[in-house]
């Protein structure tokens, strides 16, 4: 569904479907070069990045390996605490590959943070991060992203893989929800 068919459901559209498909056609010509003779292993966060995987990985114009993994937070039971749990670990063994781990978005960081460190310690070749999405204000640690489609406020946002409830991941643009959806 396009933004325009949910109107009464979101405030603002940030960005469209269009201007996301040009960044991700950017950016594949971006990781190309940069892999230019080396093997590229895609992994994937669930379950925001599944749009963005899809797409992106797609784009680019040369076999890649794909894998995912999917983690909760939880410790002091809020997101915030930056405690990650594994719920679906890589099938890949990861040591000297080069990788790249495909997010919808970074907010807080911590996810990415505790991520980075896990694949660190599997002995990858290189590990890098491509963000659809990004909010620097939200940062409560700094990211060393490599790829980043677009930098947005600190908004509800839903669409293109971010769910408010489960619900708006299949929203092909990226919206900021209306406050009566959540309120
Ligand atoms: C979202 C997103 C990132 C994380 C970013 O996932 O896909 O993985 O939050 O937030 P952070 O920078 O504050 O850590 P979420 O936990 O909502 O799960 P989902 O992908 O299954 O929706």
């Amino acid at each position: 569904m396009r933004a325009a068919e949910i109107a009464d459901q979101l405030t603002d559209v940030l960005v469209t479907e269009e201007e996301i498909q040009a960044k991700l056609e950017e950016l594949a010509r971006r990781v190309e070069a940069d892999y230019e003779g080396k093997d590229l292993l895609l992994v994937g966060v669930l379950k925001g990045a599944v749009m963005v995987m899809a797409d992106f990985a797609r784009s680019l114009k040369r076999p890649i390996e794909m894998d995912w993994m999917a983690v909760s937070s939880y410790g002091a039971g809020t997101k915030s605490s930056g405690v990650v749990q594994i719920r679906k670990d890589l099938d890949t063994d990861i040591s000297g590959k080069h990788v790249l781990i495909v997010e919808d978005i970074i907010d807080s960081g911590l996810t990415l943070s505790w991520l980075l460190e896990n694949f660190a310690s599997r002995g990858a070749a290189s590990i890098e991060v491509l963000a659809l999405l990004r909010k620097p204000e939200a940062a409560k640690v700094e990211i060393d992203c490599r790829y980043v489609g677009f930098d947005i406020p600190v908004e509800f946002v839903v669409g293109y893989g971010l769910d408010f409830a489960e619900k708006y991941r299949n929203l092909r643009d990226v919206a900021v929800l209306a406050p009566h959806v959540y309120a």
